[in-house]
């Protein structure tokens, strides 16, 4: 049993990027708890992070059929996307949206996701507790 984090733009910054809304946590933080609650549970993960919305649709696609599920932060492409959108549309692999921060009580342009309606299910505002939530929630749906 497998599982894929992806993560999009800018998250490679994290810990050294407004860390009054994104936390002081690095995302080899979120990849090493996320880690641990799927080995804990049988299950192997597989991490990658792009700037690049192509390298994402790569991964998406190469993911269908090899993995149980597919935990996602497509960061600013999460508002623009229509691209990731067809791609998360076409596979059969389940996805679930994380957004650290409370994307509803920040700018008026975050508050819409293209990707949330072709999503499983969607997290938004618990810091990396949404990365460990939505692992959960794969590992009890498989
Ligand atoms: C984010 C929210 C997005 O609006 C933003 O562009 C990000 C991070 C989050 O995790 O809170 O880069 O996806």
């Amino acid at each position: 049993k497998r599982l894929l984090l992806l993560n999009g733009p800018n998250l490679n910054l994290l810990g050294n990027r407004e860390n009054d809304i994104y936390g002081d946590f690095s995302l080899e933080d979120i990849e090493k708890s996320v880690e641990l609650i799927a080995k804990e549970n049988g299950f192997e993960l597989e991490c990658f992070q792009s700037n690049h919305e192509g390298e994402l649709i790569d991964r998406l696609q190469d993911a269908t059929g090899k993995f149980n599920g597919i935990i996602f932060n497509p960061a600013a492409y999460t508002h623009t996307s229509i691209a990731i959108r067809d791609t998360i549309k076409a596979i059969k692999t389940p996805v679930i949206e994380v957004h650290i921060s409370n994307v509803h009580n920040r700018e008026e342009f975050r508050h819409h996701s293209m990707l949330a309606p072709v999503c499983y299910g969607q997290i938004v505002g618990l810091g990396v507790m949404g990365y460990k939530l939505a692992a959960m929630a794969f590992i009890e749906k498989n």
